[in-house]
């Protein structure tokens, strides 16, 4: 009987030093490691991506216009920024103008800032005397950048990307209005600081 148990006893120590020492044993296997090329995918990428047109959950429901300001794939600007704008969501885009353009695009949104004068390669246009775009534009250019100004889909949401939009809209008004805009019981303030 003890004979018996001794055989298997005796194999086991003896295939342990092939199974682990002899093939690396379980801390050498395939597997696929982020950002690593793979044999196994025809793009060679261990990474998938997601397949063209994906939403991510937490965005269905939420409309083409909405999330790219377009109407198309490869459609034209949506016109009109597609929120009920309130106050506050203007001022709250003017918050993340601050933050994120006013460093290359001035407070204003005039293009004069530190950073804007020394951009040498292309210094950061005003946008209160673009061309006449189309809302969907500047939404465009906010969340896939333009040129040499980077994309800021990562740092703001859409909603948020709108709300700038409103808040370069009211910027550029501000810079055209006359006097004839303000309210008439302002007006005197206005003359009385020297401004138009
Ligand atoms: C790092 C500096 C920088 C920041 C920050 C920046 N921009 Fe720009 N922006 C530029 C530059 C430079 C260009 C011109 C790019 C080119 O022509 O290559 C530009 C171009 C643009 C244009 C396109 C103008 C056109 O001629 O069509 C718009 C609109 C714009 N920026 C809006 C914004 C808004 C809104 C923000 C904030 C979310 C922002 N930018 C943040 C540097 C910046």
């Amino acid at each position: 009987m003890r004979r018996l148990l001794l055989v298997p006893l005796a194999w086991v120590l003896a295939g342990c030093p092939v199974d682990f020492q002899g093939w690396g044993g379980m801390k050498q296997q395939p597997k696929a490691l982020p950002y690593r090329e793979s044999t196994f995918f025809e793009d060679e990428r261990v990474m998938r991506q997601p397949p063209a047109g994906t939403v991510p959950r937490n965005r269905r429901g939420q409309d083409r216009f909405f999330l790219t300001g377009k109407d198309a794939p490869d459609g034209g600007y949506v016109e009109s920024i597609p929120l009920t704008l309130t106050r506050e969501w203007v001022e709250s885009g003017g918050k993340s103008f601050d933050i994120y353009c006013a460093t290359c695009h001035g407070v204003l949104g005039d293009g004069v800032a530190q950073v804007a004068r020394n951009m040498g390669l292309r210094e950061p246009p005003s946008l209160v005397d673009l061309p006449e775009y189309p809302d969907g534009y500047y939404y465009d250019v906010i969340t896939r950048g333009y040129g040499l100004m980077p994309a800021y889909a990562e740092k703001l949401t859409p909603e948020q990307r709108w709300a700038v939009v409103a808040y370069v809209r009211a910027l550029q008004e501000s810079q055209r209005a006359g006097l004839e805009d303000v309210p008439p019981e302002a007006r005197p303030r206005l003359l009385k600081e020297g401004t138009p």
